[in-house]
């Protein structure tokens, strides 16, 4: 039998689904797992067209592989990846191609990529993003390292990736680290996006909003602006049976979400760059907030319970919630694309904002129309910030204002929308000609002698304060 011309390991539920995509789309792949149920799962769902070999030998996977070899990992992030790198770097050639697919840290991308470069070994680290269904009918694909490692695999990697108006949704994100970059920063996104929805749902809930009701609401979003992955699976999720015939299984799910880290890595990072992205900051502390469920119950006793907001009909509801969530949108995506446009900088990574922008436009789990219309933004003007655009300003003004009416109304009855006020603020913040840091800085001065600057002169000053 020919060489395969390309080899996945990790036949896992991504894995594997991924592996069928490649064969879909008439490449001949070897698959790897040292677990022997897992290539008998390949060997199940395979059709017979499908040129696959499966292996749970390291030589013979191998050996099936014609060279230059491109073999991607699919293994959790950490040290499963180190330690099957390690298993393979002896047996590669130099132009071999290691591709890990994971959500990997960034920092562990550039030190796989130093060491292996040494080797003459090429390393791209790659976010893909869209779970199991994107992996198996086309993911959006975030790839990062070397251009001459990403030539090798970009045919394959656009047959298999999903579409945006017959465009694949992937390109060449750009140097060292920059794919995992990109890929944090989508799941942060994602964190910021999920819980704005999650928010503007929990006030539709205070009002006594029936599942169907607020069902119909988001419908209607996902026939407008919003349209999105997002918005389409919540419509889904809200008309959901629970299966055990206790009404609906959103009200029986319990109200702590867990997070796997690719949030808390994006806030962090923003941190060390002294990047504000408090709506993503905000919904990963929520998450966190979440957990705390016997104290949120406990001191939820101490106080009145939440009294329904005012007498919005559910039109207006729907109205605000819409105006609500478009600003919740652009604040998460701006505050993303602002983070990746500073450190792409930083990092020397020669990031093209507005690839990645295109690129998440199918496949992945922030993808919507709305990121079209940015795209447009940010090819025909000239921004550092989504909210500099001239051709979205009207538009951004009108939403916000929106939020504003919904998010005051929700915190005066103690509703939680702290994502929601988060995007607010950050919006009136940056809106704002005039802060009241001036007062910090004087502050500093007077107990740290860390001096200040004058709106009238140039120059650094120091002020000897009355003690
Ligand atoms: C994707 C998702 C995927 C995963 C998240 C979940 O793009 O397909 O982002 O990577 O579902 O990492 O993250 P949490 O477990 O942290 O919510």
């Amino acid at each position: 039998m020919d060489k395969s011309e390309f080899g996945l390991i990790g036949l896992g539920v991504m894995g594997r689904n991924l592996l069928l995509n490649v064969a879909d789309k008439g490449f001949t792949v070897s698959g790897f797992d040292l677990d022997e149920s897992q290539i008998r799962a390949l060997k199940v769902e395979k059709t017979d067209s499908q040129r696959i070999e499966a292996h749970s030998d390291t030589k013979t996977f191998l050996d099936s592989l014609a060279s230059p070899r491109k073999i991607m990992l699919l293994v959790p992030a950490g040290a499963i990846v180190d330690s099957v790198i390690d298993s393979l770097v002896p047996h590669l050639n130099e132009g071999d191609l290691i591709i890990d697919g994971g959500n990997s840290h960034f920092i562990d991308t550039e030190r796989r990529e130093a060491m292996l470069s040494e080797k003459g070994i090429l390393f791209l680290g790659t976010g893909v993003s869209g779970g199991a269904q994107g992996a198996r009918k086309g993911p959006s694909i975030m790839p990062g390292g070397s251009k001459q490692a990403y030539e090798l695999i970009a045919p394959l990697f656009e047959a298999i990736s999903a579409t945006y108006n017959e465009k694949p949704c992937v390109a060449y994100v750009g140097r060292g680290g920059a794919g995992n970059y990109v890929k944090m920063v989508h799941n942060g996104i994602e964190y910021a996006m999920m819980q704005s929805i999650a928010e503007v749902y929990g006030v539709f809930k205070a009002y006594g909003h029936s599942n169907a009701k607020i069902k119909s609401a988001f419908e209607g979003y996902q026939n407008g602006r919003l349209s999105s992955f997002l918005i389409s699976i919540t419509t889904k999720i809200l008309e959901t049976k629970d299966p055990q015939g206790k009404g609906e299984l959103v009200d029986v799910i319990l109200d702590k979400a867990k997070q796997k880290g690719t949030g808390k890595w994006t806030s962090q990072n923003a941190m060390d760059l002294g990047i504000a992205i408090p709506s993503i900051d905000m919904a990963v502390s929520q998450r966190a907030l979440s957990a705390l469920k016997d104290l949120r119950l406990q001191l939820s006793k101490r106080v009145e319970s939440t009294k329904k907001p005012n007498d919005w009909t559910f039109k207006d509801l729907e109205t605000l919630g819409e105006q609500t969530l478009f600003s919740a949108f652009i604040a998460a995506y701006s505050q993303g694309l602002h983070q990746i446009y500073e450190a792409s900088k930083a990092y020397d990574y020669g990031i093209d904002l507005v690839a990645v922008i295109k690129l998440w436009r199918g496949g992945c789990i922030i993808q919507s129309e709305l990121l079209n219309t940015i795209s447009e933004s940010f090819t025909n003007e000239t921004l550092q910030h989504l909210f500099e655009s001239e051709s979205m300003k009207n538009e951004l003004l009108e939403a916000f204002e929106g939020l504003r009416t919904f998010t005051i109304s929700a915190l005066s009855h103690r509703l939680a929308v702290a994502t929601l006020s988060s995007s607010l603020s950050y919006f009136d913040t940056l809106h704002n000609g005039r802060l009241p840091l001036n007062l910090v800085q004087a502050q500093r001065d007077y107990f740290g002698s860390h001096t200040f600057e004058r709106i009238d002169q140039p120059g650094v000053f120091h002020h000897d304060w009355p003690q």
